[in-house]
C-alpha cells in the first residue's frame, strides 16, 4: 500500500508529482504530501485526503524545483493525519522521506535514539527519517552524495520489516537516493531525467525505459546518471526493461470512473490475452512462459493455485478447468493461509501465484513458502516487472493494461484466459482430443464478440441496480464453475457498495442459509443453461418459495426461466467452462451500477487499496 514518486530532472518537479501521484492513489488515498528541493531550500506540503486536497494546501505558495519527492498513503500505523502524512523529516529538516512498507521494529530504533531526536508524528516511517539523520552525521569524513547514500545503507542495516524509500536532503540537491526491500521501486529513465515510482504508470508519459530494483538493492540518482548498489555497497548492474504499456490506456477516456472503462476494455483486453497464445491446428495453447519440458509436465502430480480476492475467485474457475481438461487435482489457497499451515509440496507439484498487482504481501510470501519447498512456481501476473512476475521462475503476463480502479474487472477475465489455455495445455498433453481442444479454442475466441454484445444491455442493468439500490443484504448463488461467479459477483458489491452480501453454492442452502431467506434479502442466482441447470432451478424454486426476491442471470432465449424471476439479465450461451468469462459482466455493471445509485466512491472506496503489500 501506499506510492510514492520520485522526480529529478530540468522540469518542473511539483507537477510531476503531482500527475504521477494520481496515477498511484489507487495504492492509498487517505492523505498525500510532496517535497521540493530548490536552491538549498526543501518546501513540502501534505494533507489528508486526497490528490486535490494536497493541491489546495499547496494553493498559491510557489514549489519552484526540478527534483522532488511525494506519497500517497494508506495508513497502517498512526491515524489519517497531516502529522503522519509523508514526507517525514529529519529533526533538523534537511533530510525528507518517503516510506512504503512497514518497520517492524520502529519502537526498537525510536528507543536506542532516544531523547536526541524529537518525534513528530506516530507512524513508523518517520523514525527512518532520524536513523539516516543519525548515521548522516556519523559520516562526516564523507564527501559528496556517497555521504547520503552510504548513510541510508548504515540506517537500513538496522531495520526490520519492508520499504519502498525515497529520501532527498538539501546539501544534496543532484540526488535522490532510492531504496527496496519489499515493496516495489521502478526507475523510468529518459535524456536527463529520471523517474521513480512505486509502479511504472506515473512514468508512462515521458518514458517506457524501466530498471526494477530487487530487493536490498539502493539506487543513486542524479539528473545524470543512475548507480545501483547491494545494501552493502557493492556496485551492481541493472538491465532496462521495455514496458508495453501507453499512457493513454492509464486515462478514463471519457468513462465517468476507471471501473467502468475498465469493464469495456474487457473485449479488448481477452484478446490481448489469447493473441498469439494458441495453436487452432492443433487445438492447444501454448504458453511459453510455463518454462517446462514435456517430461517435466507429465511429472506433474498436483497444482496449487494461490492467489487472494477476486484473483482467487478467478482460482476456482482454473480449479475446474485443470481438473476437468487435464485431470490434475487442483486446489486453490488464498495467500493468507497458505504458510500458515503445512501445505503437502513436494517436486511434482505446480504451483501458479495469480495477481494483478504482482505485489500482494499474501500472495508473494505463499510462493516463496512454494519455493522453498521445492514446487514449480510460476506466475499469472498484469503489472509488468512486478515482484511476483520477477520471483517465479516462469509464467504468463495476463496483458490486461493498466487497472486502475480498485475493483477488479479486466484483469479478472484475463486470468481466466490464461487459466483456461494453461489448463488446455496441461489437457491435450494428458487427456483432451484434438476436436474438444479446437472447440475450446473455437468458443474462446467467440467470447470478445459475446463480450460486446452483452454491453447492449448496460442500460437495462442500470435500471435493474436503482430498482434494488436501496436493500440492505444480497445473497448470490450458483452451483458448479458459477459458484466463484457468485462469489466474485458478491465480492464486487460489497466492495464498492458498502452492502452487505453473501454468496454460497446453492446445493449448500437448506444446510444454514435458507435460514435468511425473507423478502429484503434479494437472491441474484445464476442459472445458464450447463449440466447443473435443473438442479439450480429447483434451488431457485426453493428459494422463490420464501418469498425471496429473484433477479436470475440465464441464457438468451431461456424463456421459461423468467416465470421464476422478478427479474433477468440474459448473457449469451457459451461452453460451460466458458461461462464465467461471460457471467460475471453483468455482475460487475450490476455492481458498478449500485454503488453510482449510493454515490459511492466507486474508484477509490472506504478501507481499501488496490495493491495490498502489508500483511
Ligand atoms: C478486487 O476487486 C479486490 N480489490 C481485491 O480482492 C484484489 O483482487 C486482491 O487484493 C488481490 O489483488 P492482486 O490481484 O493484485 O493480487
Amino acid at each position: 500500500m501506499c506510492g510514492i514518486v520520485g522526480y529529478i530532472g530540468e522540469k518542473q518537479a511539483a507537477p510531476i508529482l503531482l500527475q504521477g501521484l494520481r496515477r498511484l492513489e489507487y495504492r492509498g488515498y487517505d492523505s498525500a504530501g510532496i517535497a521540493i528541493l530548490d536552491q538549498g531550500c526543501i518546501h513540502r506540503a501534505r494533507s489528508v485526503g486526497r490528490i486535490d486536497n494536497l493541491i489546495d494546501a499547496i494553493g498559491g505558495k510557489q514549489f519552484p524545483g526540478t527534483m522532488g519527492i511525494a506519497h500517497t498513503r494508506w495508513a497502517t500505523h498512526g491515524g489519517v493525519t497531516e502529522e503522519n502524512a509523508h514526507p517525514h523529516s529529519s529533526c533538523d529538516g534537511s533530510l525528507m522521506l518517503m516510506h512504503n512498507g512497514i518497520i517492524e521494529n520502529y519502537r526498537d530504533i525510536k528507543e536506542k535514539l532516544g531523547g536526541e531526536h524529537v518525534f513528530r508524528s506516530e507512524t513508523d516511517s518517520e523514525v527512518l527519517a532520524h536513523l539516516i539523520e543519525h548515521h548522516y552525521q556519523l559520516l562526516t569524513g564523507k564527501e559528496g552524495d556517497a555521504r547520503l547514500r552510504l548513510s541510508v545503507e548504515a540506517a537500513l542495516s538496522h531495520v526490520r520489516g519492508t520499504y519502498g524509500l525515497l529520501v532527498i536532503h538539501k546539501d544534496h540537491p543532484n540526488c535522490i537516493i532510492a531504496a527496496r526491500l519489499g515493496s516495489p521501486i521502478a526507475i523510468g529513465i529518459n535524456l536527463g531525467e529520471y523517474f521513480i515510482a512505486s509502479d511504472p504508470t506515473p512514468m508512462l508519459a515521458h518514458t517506457k525505459n524501466v530498471v526494477f530494483l530487487d530487493d536490498g538493492e539502493i539506487a543513486a540518482v542524479t539528473r545524470s546518471s543512475l548507480d545501483t548498489f547491494t545494501l552493502k555497497d557493492e556496485h551492481i548492474v541493472k538491465c532496462v526493461e521495455q514496458i508495453d504499456w501507453n499512457d493513454e490506456q492509464a486515462e478514463k477516456q471519457g468513462y465517468p470512473h476507471f471501473m467502468l472503462k475498465e469493464i469495456f476494455d474487457q473485449p479488448t483486453v481477452f484478446e490481448d490475452a489469447i493473441r498469439g497464445r494458441y495453436n487452432l491446428a492443433e487445438g492447444t495453447a501454448n504458453l511459453g512462459g510455463l518454462n517446462m519440458t514435456p517430461t517435466e509436465m507429465q511429472r506433474v502430480s498436483r497444482i496449487v493455485l494461490i492467489a487472494c480476492g477476486t484473483a482467487s475467485y478467478a482460482a476456482m474457475v482454473g480449479k475446474y478447468a485443470f481438473e476437468r481438461l487435464a485431470g490434475i487435482p487442483t486446489e486453490v489457497d488464498v495467500g493468507s493461509e497458505f504458510r500458515y499451515r503445512d501445505p503437502i509440496i513436494d517436486d511434482r507439484t505446480l504451483v501458479f501465484a495469480i495477481s494483478q498487482s504482482g505485489e500482494t504481501a499474501d500472495t508473494l510470501a505463499a510462493l516463496r513458502e512454494a519455493k522453498r519447498k521445492g514446487a514449480f512456481v510460476r506466475g499469472i501476473v498484469n503489472v509488468i516487472g512486478s515482484t511476483i512476475a520477477r520471483e517465479t521462475d516462469g509464467g504468463t503476463y495476463m496483458h490486461a493494461g493498466p487497472e486502475l480502479a480498485v475493483a477488479s474487472t479486466k484483469a479478472y477475465t484475463n486470468m481466466l484466459a490464461i487459466l483456461l489455455l494453461y489448463a488446455l495445455q496441461f489437457g491435450r498433453q494428458r487427456r483432451v482430443s484434438l476436436a474438444t481442444g479446437q472447440r475450446l479454442l473455437g468458443a474462446l475466441r467467440e467470447i470478445p464478440r459475446k463480450m460486446q454484445a452483452l454491453f447492449e444491455q448496460a442500460p437495462a442493468i442500470e435500471a435493474l441496480a436503482k430498482k434494488y439500490a436501496s436493500y440492505e443484504h444480497f445473497l448470490y448463488l450458483g452451483r458448479g464453475i458459477n459458484v466463484p461467479v457468485a462469489l466474485e459477483g458478491s465480492h464486487k458489491l460489497k466492495e464498492i457498495s458498502y452492502i452487505h452480501s453473501e454468496a454460497y453454492a446453492a446445493g449448500e442452502m437448506k444446510h444454514g442459509v435458507n435460514a435468511l431467506l425473507c423478502p429484503e434479502f434479494p437472491v441474484l442466482a445464476i442459472m445458464t443453461k450447463n449440466q447443473l441447470y435443473d438442479k439450480m432451478r429447483s434451488n431457485v424454486e426453493e428459494v422463490r418459495a420464501r418469498k425471496s426476491k429473484v433477479i436470475l442471470l440465464v441464457n438468451e432465449g431461456d424463456e421459461q426461466a423468467k416465470e421464476l424471476a422478478d427479474d433477468v439479465l440474459m448473457v449469451p450461451p457459451t461452453m460451460e467452462l466458458l461461462e464465467p468469462l461471460l457471467n460475471t459482466i453483468p455482475l460487475q455493471l450490476f455492481a458498478y451500477y449500485i454503488a453510482v445509485a449510493l454515490d459511492r466512491d466507486v474508484d477509490r472506496p472506504r478501507n481499501l487499496a488496490k495493491s495490498v503489500t502489508v500483511e
